[in-house]
């Protein structure tokens, strides 16, 4: 018998997640499978401090690879980070150059994060029209953590519920229009298969940090039966602790999807 087995180096199989949900005040047994946030508050955070809106985005990047971290000690399989709006293209130019410019060294600067952590990349939204710098970063990243399994982090980027909505229907038109599909076979399961990510699980839970009471567009599809949780922490100051305590929010609720 003797010591136990040491470790294998580079898995994340040294720690425990239930484990670490204890620890929390958590209970392992419902762990939300699907966990969306909208980051929101960057700019009242700057200007708290005096400083720049941009400011305010460059110092939420911490809080972003916190979230990622803490998800893969909770085992939570899959996160979903509203990270830019269809709407925030609206926005000044030079916040919206910038936000950009962010993208692209945050996929540069935490693509060593996502490795060590076993973490594969996906995207959502209308990449198409992210600037090719991005759109080169992304590909590579989600190119290089696609073997990775057990933890995803999805990022919404220019991104909107109703962009996916109706990106679906134009699949779902153009099967039917080529006589692949009958109208009326189309149920909930077909606009499913037609979203940008079929394979996800419902949200089960939608943080927003900042306070404000809406979705802004964020996956309404998926949403449907997601309990809410808003935290005032605006998110650069969101860490481990306003993470734990969201998810002890979320577990505090009964579920009854309609059922008695
Ligand atoms: C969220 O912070 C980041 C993005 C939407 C890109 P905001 O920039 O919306 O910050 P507030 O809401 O103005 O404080
Ligand atoms: C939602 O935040 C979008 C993201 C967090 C990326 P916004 O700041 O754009 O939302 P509104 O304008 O307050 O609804
Ligand atoms: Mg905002």
């Amino acid at each position: 018998m003797g010591a136990p087995a040491a470790p294998v180096p580079g898995t994340p199989d040294r720690h425990d997640p239930a484990q670490a949900a204890i620890a929390a005040g958590l209970d392992p047994a419902r762990m939300p499978r699907h966990v969306g946030v909208i980051m929101d508050g960057n700019g009242r955070w700057a200007e708290r401090q005096g400083r720049e809106r941009i400011d305010g985005h460059r110092r939420g990047v911490e809080a972003v690879r916190t979230v990622v971290t803490e998800s893969v000690r909770l085992a939570i399989p899959r996160v979903t980070l509203y990270a830019f709006s269809s709407e925030n293209w609206s926005r000044p130019r030079r916040e919206v150059d910038f936000l950009m410019l962010l993208l692209a060294d945050f996929l540069r600067s935490e693509e060593p994060t996502l490795h060590a952590n076993r973490v594969r990349l996906e995207a959502i939204g209308r990449l198409d029209r992210l600037p090719a710098e991005v759109q080169y970063e992304l590909d590579r990243v989600r190119a290089a953590t696609a073997h990775y399994d057990r933890n995803i982090l999805s990022l919404a980027l220019s991104y909107g519920g109703r962009d996916e909505l109706v990106d679906a229907c134009r699949r779902i038109a153009s099967q039917v229009a080529a006589g692949e599909l009958a109208a009326a076979a189309i149920d909930a399961a077909t606009i499913q298969a037609n979203l940008y990510t079929p394979e996800a699980a419902d949200l089960d839970v939608v943080i927003r940090t900042a306070g404000e009471l809406r979705l802004s567009n964020f996956l309404p599809w998926q949403a449907v039966y997601a309990e809410y949780v808003v935290t005032e922490v605006l998110w650069p100051d969101f860490g481990v602790t306003a993470y734990h305590d969201c998810l002890r929010d979320f577990q505090g609720r009964e579920r009854r999807f309609g059922g008695l």
